[in-house]
């Protein structure tokens, strides 16, 4: 098992990785005190792995919530029903929500811990590669509004993340591939060598080689934990991690959150953004290329949908980065450094909206 540590300050906890932590009842009793628990998790996950992370809690009193599974109901009426549940079960201010399943799953039970009575503890169990990788650590949580991807949430952060890894062999090759478009973006944002290691690797990657996950998503970790030690609440650093994000969020939302996956779109939004950074002059061609080619390798889609110019911009308008009218953007100034600014030609962004949704 490999562990890495997140300090926001206010709050230290561990990020647990590695094969059988479901089944690992000294680990979760030494990481979870509370003997009332809440298992929030999903109609698809529950049938993999409800009953597994039960009998590793027995002895505790359990209660769970089922949402439906997808991302068009990661919204404010689910998230009621996680609320039911916690009042339904006369859960308390001790008791302790466990999410398991994919990042829709961790961002709505996360959300909902922070609010339940004003917020009670909540432990991560990340099931799919994407989750593991990037949506468990940090404590972003929150649901969408018709009108744009996540707007309604909060930074609450829980007290352990518990992945394991063995989930990952019934996750489905595009789950996979989505998963790997968050791990491609450490590459491109943070750490060149990552990125090389990919380009060598990520054939190995999606044809499941447990070491080379392991490393990928140890890797990961190990990054996103760092960025929000030195930025929890995104005022400058933490921007970065949402490379490909506008242009990806306004591709989701536009499509109804029912056509790609949050990982199909962030990569589809990581072509985009690296074709501005190449028209802007601040990467050569042959770099974006690179950026093409892997996500292409890693089996993700790399012709974003024409939902038109105009409406891209008006999504990208509802972005969480506009700051005084103007959409905030995460560019490459080369591979493993991004910068996130305001100043750019708008000349140039119409240019690539219209060579991508025109
Ligand atoms: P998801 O939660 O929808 O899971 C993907 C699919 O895999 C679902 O159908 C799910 O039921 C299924 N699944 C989960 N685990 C499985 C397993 N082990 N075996 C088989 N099937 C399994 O999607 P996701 O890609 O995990 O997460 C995307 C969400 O995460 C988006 O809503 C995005 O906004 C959010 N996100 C949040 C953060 C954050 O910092 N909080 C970061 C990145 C993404
Ligand atoms: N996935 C973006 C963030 O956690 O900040």
């Amino acid at each position: 098992m490999q562990t890495f540590k997140v300090d926001v300050g206010h709050a230290i906890y561990p990020i647990l990785i590695g094969p059988g932590l479901l089944g690992h009842r000294e680990l979760f009793n030494s990481t979870l005190r509370a003997a009332d628990v809440l298992i929030v998790t999903n109609t698809t996950v529950a049938r993999l792995y409800l009953e597994k992370l039960q009998a590793t809690l027995s002895g505790r009193r359990v209660a769970d919530c089922m949402l439906p599974d997808g991302e068009q109901y990661k919204t404010l009426q689910t998230l009621g029903r996680v609320f039911d549940a916690l009042v339904d079960a006369k859960l308390n201010r001790d008791a302790t929500v466990l999410a398991l399943g994919g990042g829709v799953v961790g961002d709505i039970a996360g959300f909902a811990a922070a609010c339940y009575q004003r917020g009670v503890a909540y432990v991560q169990i990340p099931t799919t590669l994407l989750a593991q990788v990037d949506s468990s650590v940090g404590g972003k949580t929150g649901v969408n509004h018709p009108g744009g991807k996540n707007l309604i949430g909060a930074f609450y952060q829980p007290r352990a993340v518990i992945a394991d890894t063995d989930t990952l062999a019934t996750l489905p090759d595009r789950e996979l591939h989505a998963g790997l478009a968050e791990v491609i973006k450490y590459g491109c944002i943070w750490d060149p060598l990552l990125f090389d290691w990919l380009e060598l690797n990520i054939e190995k990657l999606t044809g499941r080689d447990d070491e080379a996950l392991a490393y990928a998503i140890e890797r990961s970790c190990a990054i996103k934990a760092a960025v929000v030690a030195e930025d929890e609440r995104e005022s400058n650093l933490r921007a970065i991690l949402n490379f490909g994000h506008t242009f990806g969020h306004a591709i989701e939302a536009a499509t109804r959150y029912d056509t790609y996956l949050h990982g199909e779109a962030v990569g589809l939004g990581m072509l985009i953004a690296t074709n501005l950074s190449h028209r802007l002059g601040l990467i050569d061609g042959g770099t974006q290329e690179r950026v093409r080619d892997l996500l292409a390798r890693a089996g993700l889609p790399t012709e974003p949908p024409r939902i038109g110019t105009a409406r891209a911009l008006a999504l990208m308008q509802m972005d969480k980065k506009v700051l005084a009218g103007t959409v905030r953007l995460v560019l490459l100034e080369k591979l493993g450094r991004a910068v996130v600014t305001g100043r750019y030609a708008q000349s140039a962004l119409d240019a690539t909206l219209n060579e991508y949704f025109a």
